[in-house]
């Protein structure tokens, strides 16, 4: 039997996002931002993302559709982010994508967003081994999975107490003076900076921390460390050395996120981690969380950084296993949850 071909709709925050697979197979993934609009605010404006996606979604599907060489009538089912994310959006993307089944009349497939950060891996590299640690970094969530079927068993083992890892990226990007979204540019400029400048706080990693917050995050300490610094520096007279605080930063962040994921990943003792989510486009994470991973001898499994930010592939992808795994259809009654856990 041919494998199913899947379309699927994003829209939970600030990107349009529809993409066409056919099981692990990318055939097209189209996103249109809406972040440049947001920029002035410093952060996603839901009533202007809503609005954007309303104009976006049509023409997104149909480059979509025009790239994969398509025709919509032949998709075998349609996916959608049913949550986590903002209400207005989540419900402008649900609409279509009812409105699309029921007029096509393909089965519709509700999907969590997360889940989708998680399984995306397997359009660039096959099937996911399971069970597996996964690292979930982006703007809203910061937790460590512990995967033992994508489709159906996804427990969490630790989440952030207070900021995602990409909410701390962009509020010290601020603090810092820098353009939203702050994670690309820290990113960028932490690479002629450097790490070791200012030793920052790593959250969560002391001993006593430990024994209750084994595999939780907290990322508010940081922040506050940072803006401390900062304005002691200002307020000495002296320069700030901004590319050194970035890579500062940025490593305390990507110290503890890898820590915990290697150590989650030998007391589970599984083979494989798995990173997803916008903050795993992240340079420095990648390449630490490699290095750590071969250190203890288990797989790293990332996606291109083009698929860890929001997108309608991954959406399509967690259908395609949702499918595969014989689970029957949402149906056109399901509603959107903008707090919808894994
Ligand atoms: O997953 P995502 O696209 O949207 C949410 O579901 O939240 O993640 C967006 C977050 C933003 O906070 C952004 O600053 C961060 O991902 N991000 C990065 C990088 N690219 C995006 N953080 C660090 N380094 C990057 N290269
Ligand atoms: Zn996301």
């Amino acid at each position: 039997m041919t494998e199913p071909l899947v379309l699927g709709l994003e829209s939970s925050c600030d990107e349009t996002g529809v993409g066409i697979v056919r099981g692990h197979t990318l055939l097209a993934n189209e996103v249109a931002s809406s972040v440049d609009l947001h920029v002035r605010f410093g952060g996603v404006v839901p009533e202007v993302a809503s609005r954007a996606h309303l104009s976006a979604l049509i023409p997104t599907i149909e480059r979509a559709a025009e790239k994969a060489e398509i025709d919509l009538a032949d998709v075998d089912a349609i996916a959608v982010t049913a949550g986590p994310g903002l209400m207005g959006a989540l419900v402008v993307g649900l609409a279509s994508a009812k409105a699309l089944a029921a007029y096509l009349g393909k089965p519709l497939y509700g999907v969590n967003h997360l889940v989708g950060h998680v399984a995306v891996d397997l359009l660039d590299h096959g099937a996911l081994p399971m069970p597996s640690i996964a690292l979930l970094v982006s703007g809203g969530h910061t937790s460590l999975l512990h995967v033992e079927d994508i489709a159906t068993k996804i427990t969490e083992i630790g989440a952030t107490i207070d900021d995602a890892a990409g909410e701390a990226y962009d509020k010290v990007a601020r603090i810092l003076g820098l353009s939203y979204p702050g994670g690309p540019v820290i990113d960028k400029l932490a690479q002629e900076g450097d790490p070791n400048a200012i030793r920052f706080p790593r959250g969560l990693t002391a001993r006593h921390d430990l024994e209750k917050h084994r595999y939780d995050f907290s990322f508010s300490g940081l922040k506050t460390a940072v803006a401390r610094w900062v304005e002691q520096r200002r307020l000495d007279g002296g320069h700030i050395p901004v590319a050194d605080v970035a890579a500062s930063f940025q490593e305390s962040v990507c110290d503890v996120l890898t820590a915990k994921t290697a150590a989650a990943a030998q007391e589970y003792g599984v083979g494989t981690i798995l990173l997803g989510g916008g903050v795993a486009a992240n340079s420095r994470l990648r390449t630490l969380l490699e290095e750590r991973a071969n250190a203890v001898g288990i797989e790293l499994r990332r996606p291109r950084p083009g698929l860890c930010t929001d997108n309608g592939a991954m959406i399509a992808a967690v259908a395609s296993e949702v499918i595969r795994a014989g689970i029957e259809p949402s149906g056109l009654d399901i509603s959107a949850h903008s707090g919808l856990p894994v």
